[in-house]
């Protein structure tokens, strides 16, 4: 086990809302599963963040398990990182209730993604939804996490979180809380939609044919390859590069570790159908084994149980250790100073 007193601190959170796609796994999670090893780690299922959209019952539970299936086929080894379910630490929430208290409700009015969600969900705007970023800010400062590896799209909720850290620490005169850096990657990681190459691969895309799911079979992933959107051409130009070229030809790069550029240099001349084909290649010799893997781990749930149960043994212990420091600077009493 690495010694996790002296390292620093990083942390991610992932919502249980579908299968991951290749943009999670290039974007976000193959990242994580280097950086494990150079960090105290701590990754956890956000499953109270997932209720603030309605979700089934039964689908809920299965993609918490399905996802903790393709996190460890995709490389997050519980050896190095702390992997756990959300709901099994409330102090998240207890903590959340306390930052609740300190936060304006200006700051929260102008977080893009209530914005961007309330707009989406106007029969359900419910409560949850608005202070979504205050227990994310608990999620993070409950681990005096460091640094918290996130997309672009995340880095407001990084700032509230810094300022609920500071205005904490400012108030009660104390350094209880870690205030935290984003840890944005500023190459790629920005894969787009296979039909839509000028939008996000995501979730909630439109064409699910855009999305490669990291549970797709190898003919489904050739399938949405060979129909992804390109242009009127025929064969690469490098003078005259189409968005959904562009966007193969990072998926190849990333996958193959070389520059988009040697790439396209590479393909110049090629036809679009064998270039198509390289690259479906690639993503299927990737998508295999984490495929199969997961599958492997969703069959016997034994192992998923126990990761997930000695994760949540370990983070609860730091998370304790936090809520007590910060009971004690706010003057809250713990119940064990009454006996
Ligand atoms: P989400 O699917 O929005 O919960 O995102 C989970 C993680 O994957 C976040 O860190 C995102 O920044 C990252 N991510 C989501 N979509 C993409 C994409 N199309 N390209 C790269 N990274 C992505
Ligand atoms: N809001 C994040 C997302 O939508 C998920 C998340 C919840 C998170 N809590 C977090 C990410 C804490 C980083 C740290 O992707």
């Amino acid at each position: 086990m690495p010694a996790s007193t002296r390292r620093q601190t990083m942390l991610s959170g992932i919502q249980p809302t579908a299968i991951p796609h290749l943009g999670n796994y290039l974007g976000a999670i193959r990242n994580w599963a280097t950086l494990q090893k150079d960090f105290n780690y701590f990754l956890f299922i956000a499953d109270w963040h997932a209720l603030t959209i309605p979700q089934p019952a039964e689908e809920l539970r299965e993609n918490v398990f399905k996802l903790v299936a393709y996190l460890l086929a995709s490389g997050i080894d519980p050896q190095y990182c702390t992997i756990f379910i959300q709901s099994h630490i409330p102090e998240h929430l207890e903590l959340s209730w306390i930052l609740n208290c300190m936060t304006y409700m200006g700051e929260l009015n102008r977080m893009t993604q209530f914005k961007d969600k309330s707009k989406k969900a106007e029969e359900n705007l419910n409560a949850g939804l608005f202070s979504y970023p205050v227990l994310q800010a608990a999620d993070i400062l409950i681990y005096r996490a460091h640094f918290v590896p996130v997309g672009e799209d995340q880095r407001q909720h990084i700032e509230l979180t810094r300022n609920l850290a500071e205005r904490f620490n400012r108030r009660y005169k104390k350094k209880v809380l870690v205030v935290p850096e984003p840890y944005i990657k500023s190459d790629g990681g920005r894969v787009m939609d296979l039909q839509d190459p000028m939008a996000k691969m995501s979730k909630s895309g439109a064409f699910s044919n855009g999305i490669i799911f990291l549970n797709d079979s190898d003919d489904m992933i050739l399938r949405k390859v060979k129909s992804a959107v390109t242009d009127s051409q025929q064969s690469i130009a490098l003078a005259n590069i189409s968005p959904g070229i562009a966007n193969l030809a990072e998926i190849y790069a990333i996958l193959s570790n070389e520059p988009v550029q040697q790439v396209l240099e590479s393909f110049d001349g090629k036809m679009y159908g064998q270039f198509k084909l390289q690259v479906a290649e690639r993503i299927i010799d990737t998508i295999r084994p984490i495929r199969e893997t997961a599958q492997r781990y969703l069959v016997d749930r034994k192992f998923l149980h126990e990761v997930l149960l000695e994760g949540s043994k370990k983070a609860r212990k730091v998370a304790r250790e936090t809520l007590g420091d910060v009971f004690e600077a706010t003057g809250l009493l713990m119940e064990k100073q009454l006996s």
